[in-house]
């Protein structure tokens, strides 16, 4: 009995049904990653496992963001603080409040406290910290005003045209280097014009061509 279908056109359907199955996969895994909240929504405010407030920290103590965030001058990633940072103060302030129980474990085992984390991009989108922060870009321009968030909050949408937005006209968002931390900070005058002066001065060119960003 001959087969309906030739050999050849046999192989060539599995082939296509091996193709099918491949690109469901990646749309799948594609839509997984702009279903995610934290793409969705600005708003994402994930609970996280203690209730430590930049509020209180860093805008009623005046604490600058990098004590705790320590890289993010010198690296890629600003890097969430250690317990240790944590026990700096808390082995003797407050060092019997409940909501510190979980801190003194963390200490007491050296198991790291799983934070939520609230900012991702996806991997193929090179991002680096120290090159805004050094360039005078302030935390306050991508993250708004974390020093006075009780619960930390993505306020930008981190999306490719919010990047290139300002990547085509960085001038209002960049300051004096001394005032990256300082998420209230005002110039004198109009913050373009002194972000024109200073990017001349520096030579700030960000990257709009797309290697700079996928590579
Ligand atoms: C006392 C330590 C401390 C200080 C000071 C501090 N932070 Fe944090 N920060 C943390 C901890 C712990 C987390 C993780 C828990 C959370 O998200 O609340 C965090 C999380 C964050 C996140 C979210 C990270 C993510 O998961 O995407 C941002 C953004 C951030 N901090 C910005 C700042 C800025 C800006 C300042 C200065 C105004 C600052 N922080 C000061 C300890 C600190
Ligand atoms: C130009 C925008 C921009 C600026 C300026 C900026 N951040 Fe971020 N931040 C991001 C993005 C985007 C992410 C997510 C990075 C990722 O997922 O790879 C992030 C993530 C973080 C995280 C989570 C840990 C990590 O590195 O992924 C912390 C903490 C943080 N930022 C703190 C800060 C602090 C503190 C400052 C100011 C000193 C600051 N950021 C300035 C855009 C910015
Ligand atoms: C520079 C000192 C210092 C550091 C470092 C510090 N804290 Fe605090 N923290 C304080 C002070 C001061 C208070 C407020 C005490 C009060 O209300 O009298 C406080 C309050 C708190 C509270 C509320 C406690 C309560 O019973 O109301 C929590 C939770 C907390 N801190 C978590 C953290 C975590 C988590 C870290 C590390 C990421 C951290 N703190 C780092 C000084 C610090
Ligand atoms: C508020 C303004 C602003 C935003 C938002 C912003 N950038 Fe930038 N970016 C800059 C400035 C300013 C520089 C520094 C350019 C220089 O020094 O010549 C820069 C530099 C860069 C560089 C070059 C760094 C290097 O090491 O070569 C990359 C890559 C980059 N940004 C990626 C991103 C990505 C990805 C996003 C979005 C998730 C983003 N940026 C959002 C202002 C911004
Ligand atoms: C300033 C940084 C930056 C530059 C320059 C850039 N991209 Fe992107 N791109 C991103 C970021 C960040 C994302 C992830 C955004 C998201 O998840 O919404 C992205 C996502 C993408 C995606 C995934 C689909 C989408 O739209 O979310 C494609 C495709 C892409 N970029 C292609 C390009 C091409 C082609 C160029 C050059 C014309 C380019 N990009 C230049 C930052 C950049």
């Amino acid at each position: 009995m001959s087969a309906i279908f030739s050999k050849k056109f046999d192989t060539n359907l599995r082939v296509l049904a091996g193709a099918v199955v491949v690109i469901l996969g990646l749309t799948g895994g594609v839509l997984g990653y702009l279903l995610h909240p934290n793409q969705l929504d600005t708003g994402y405010t994930p609970v996280q496992p203690v209730g430590f407030s930049h509020k209180l920290h860093a805008g009623n103590l005046g604490m600058d963001c990098r004590y705790c965030h320590t890289s993010v001058e010198q690296a890629a990633f600003a890097a969430v603080p250690p317990t240790e940072t944590c026990m700096n103060c808390h082995a003797q302030v407050k060092e019997k409040s409940p909501k510190l129980q979980l801190v003194r474990e963390s200490y007491a085992t050296g198991a790291p406290i799983q934070w939520v984390k609230v900012h991702r991009l996806p991997d193929y989108a090179y991002f680096n910290h120290q090159a805004h922060v050094t360039a005078g870009v302030s935390c306050v321009s991508c993250h708004g005003r974390v020093d006075q968030m009780v619960e930390v909050k993505q306020v930008s949408p981190l999306s490719m045209a919010w990047c290139l937005d300002c990547h085509r006209n960085p001038d209002a968002h960049l300051r004096p280097v001394e005032f990256v931390t300082k998420l209230d900070w005002r110039p004198e005058g109009d913050p373009a014009e002194l972000g024109r002066q200073l990017r001349e001065a520096k030579n700030i060119n960000p990257p709009v061509n797309c290697s700079g960003c996928h590579r």
